[in-house]
């Protein structure tokens, strides 16, 4: 038995050393060299066609005197978007047979690795088409006008869950209004079984791309790029590292829905009904949450910068002149006239929508920006963050076709959170002389903790279950005829939260978010590894700045700012400059210091809050944790 498995590595070796015989090796991968090199610099030469037409969309959106040329631009999107499919389509299969192994130049090999197999741009082109036509049926349960919460559509027509319910909710104080929507949108969006058989759809072809790949198991090609066994338990991990803060967090806030909602039933056993989660949640920046603060009382409540933001950062112009500062402070580039003058424009403001995201475009050897016009505390955050990106895109852009990406996704939103978090603390807010003080009284930070706790660790275990359920289900682990219930044993293990009334197995109660992360752009494993990640750079920023040093009540790691710190500069450029030439772990390593992902970072920034929150707790005799009803019925 033993002798048989051998025997096959055993004869490959042989035929190998045959072959090294008659041909010397450097000679040998010198050819495989050239030859891959030359498919590389074809492929490049077709990249740079995409990058001048991404030239033109920004060119045409941005030019002057005349109205975006809707039409134009929405063809230049889609030849966009078929000549790169195309390109990496060919491209993984030319790249597919060479053996890399023998190619001596690494960099040469981790390119053709990155790019040799892929997600859904992998299939053939039928098969890709019917990939992104469920993708827009799916951002259609999303976005669409669906709904008539009343069965009536006569007063304003049907209603998108996002962002119409979502905001309608945001004003909510009556549960039954919330439970309403929650189930009408189920059901509009599953009429016939409609939003199930999509995803099954879905689903299936997400399998056939893992099997171009050679993956036995789909969710290595959903992983793609984490290039991990089992990535899956990583993130579960994470997940129960945070577990206690999350525990005491969701006690507290069980107590908090009492007071707010009254009548939504939160049953014995201890676990949150799932749309006032949902609302908790939708209020994270709501200015006149419905769920109370720790401390009340007028003076203990958050100064408010938005007066103070429009008397000192006047324009957005202006803010984001400070962003750019922010990274020139740490020693990273400089933004040019050329960057203000030329590739910085201003969106239009019906363009914006509710969202308002400012826009990056990527077309060496420039990168531009479209930004939205708002200005507010969020915006100013925001811009940070896209700064970041610009910079990253900077620095990548210098390494070649096929690395001049982040080594998997997440990644550069995790770099951007770091500066995010940075420009909202009260030190950084004092030296825009937004905040007249460097710090809060102790109360205030408080408040201020435990709204960015709602924030990240309400919705880090959702990012989670969501991931877990369509891998789950991509893997053949959950069946189809146990689909729904599956879904509420995650929400119950996981984040204390389930169904408001009875629910079966027929019901497909997945929120819209689980919808928006199916698209790989948007997925929900990106952003739970963009949040995690996130914290452990801020954190190691922090240490490497002297601005946060544990233990000492003055630098704690929530009001960290290290603007300045060519220490921190240095990580984040040697990081940013390393593109996707090296496999994510060595790259967050330069941070960190550490191989894996890790709740250390959340942890620690929140400490404060968990420590009051189990002394808070006690105090009321609230206990943490829940016990599962059976609330939904496997028939
Ligand atoms: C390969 O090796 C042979 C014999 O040593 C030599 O003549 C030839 O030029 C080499 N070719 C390349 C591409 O290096
Ligand atoms: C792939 O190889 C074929 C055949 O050599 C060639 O025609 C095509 O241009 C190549 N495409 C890419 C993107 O490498
Ligand atoms: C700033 O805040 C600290 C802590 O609350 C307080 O001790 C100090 O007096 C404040 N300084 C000013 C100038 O208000």
């Amino acid at each position: 038995m033993r002798l048989s498995l051998l025997g096959i590595p055993f004869l490959i070796l042989l035929v190998t050393l045959n072959f090294r015989v008659c041909y010397s090796r450097s000679n040998h991968s010198a050819g495989y060299e050239q030859a891959t090199k030359q498919i590389l610099d074809r492929a490049t030469s077709r990249m740079r066609n995409v990058w001048g037409l991404n030239r033109k969309i920004f060119l045409q959106l941005t030019a002057k005197g005349k109205s975006p040329l809707g039409g134009q631009v929405l063809n230049a999107k889609q030849e966009v978007e078929a000549e790169t499919y195309r390109l990496f389509y060919e491209l993984a299969g030319n790249l597919s047979v060479v053996p890399v192994a023998e190619l001596n130049d690494p960099l040469l090999g981790r390119r053709v690795q990155r790019m040799a197999k892929l997600q859904l741009q992998g299939l053939r082109p039928k098969d890709y088409e019917q990939a992104k036509d469920l993708l827009r049926q799916i951002h259609n349960f999303v976005s669409g006008p669906l709904v008539c919460p009343h069965e009536d559509c006569s007063a304003h027509g049907p209603l998108s869950m996002y962002p119409k319910i979502v905001n309608k909710n945001m004003h909510t104080k009556l549960y039954e209004e919330l439970l309403i929507n929650w189930k009408s949108w189920r059901r509009a969006i599953n009429e016939k079984d409609v939003a199930k058989s999509t995803f099954i759809d879905y689903v299936r072809l997400l399998r056939i791309a893992a099997t171009y790949n050679g993956h036995v198991t789909p969710s290595r090609t959903w992983y793609l790029n984490y290039d991990t066994e089992n990535f899956q338990a990583e993130l579960e991990a994470v997940v129960w590292e945070i577990m206690p803060l999350y525990r005491e967090l969701h006690a507290y806030l069980r107590h908090e829905v009492q007071a707010a909602y009254p009548k939504a039933d939160t049953k014995s056993d201890g676990a949150i009904s799932a749309p006032i989660m949902d609302q908790i949640l939708s209020q994270d920046w709501y200015p006149h949450q419905f769920f109370r603060t720790p401390h009340q009382g007028r003076e203990h409540q958050l100064p408010s910068v938005h007066r103070r933001l429009e008397e000192v950062l006047v324009t957005p112009v202006k803010i984001n002149r400070k962003a750019a500062e922010f990274f020139e402070s740490l020693g990273l580039i400089v933004m040019s006239d050329n960057f203000y003058d030329r590739f910085s424009r201003r969106m239009n403001d019906e363009e914006g929508g509710s969202e308002c995201k400012s826009q990056v475009y990527y077309f060496p050897p420039d990168v531009a920006l479209r930004y939205c016009p708002k200005l507010d505390y969020k915006k100013m955050m925001q811009i940070h963050g896209t700064m970041a990106d610009i910079q990253y895109n900077m620095y990548k852009m210098r390494l070649p076709f096929g690395l001049d990406t982040e080594p998997c996704p997440g990644f550069g939103a995790a770099i951007a959170e770091t500066v995010i978090l940075a420009s909202g603390t009260p030190r950084h807010l004092q030296r825009l002389h937004i905040l007249l003080n460097d710090s809060l009284t102790e109360e205030q930070s408080l408040n201020r903790l435990f709204r960015m706790g709602v924030h990240t660790l309400i919705a880090v275990p959702q990012y989670f279950i969501n991931d877990k359920f369509l891998v789950d289900v991509m893997d053949g682990r959950i069946g189809v005829k146990d689909y729904n219930c599956a879904y509420w044993g995650l929400q119950d293990k996981f984040a204390g939260v389930q169904p408001p009334t009875q629910r079966h197995n027929r019901d497909f109660d997945l929120d819209f978010k689980f919808y928006r992360g199916l698209n790989p752009e948007t997925s929900n494993t990106k952003k739970f590894l963009a949040e995690i990640l996130g914290f452990q750079f801020y954190r190691s920023f922090c240490l490497a700045s002297g601005q946060y040093k544990p233990g000492d009540p003055n630098f704690p790691l929530h009001n960290c700012d290290f603007y300045e710190s060519k220490e921190a500069g240095k990580k984040m450029r040697e990081m940013m400059q390393l593109g996707a030439s090296r496999h994510w772990r060595d790259v967050m390593e330069i941070a960190t210091g550490e191989r894996k992902l890790s709740g250390r970072g959340i942890l620690e920034y929140f400490a404060p809050l968990f420590t009051w929150l189990k002394e808070r707790n006690k105090q009321l005799d609230i206990e943490p944790g829940w016990d599962a009803d059976e609330l939904c019925r496997r028939d």
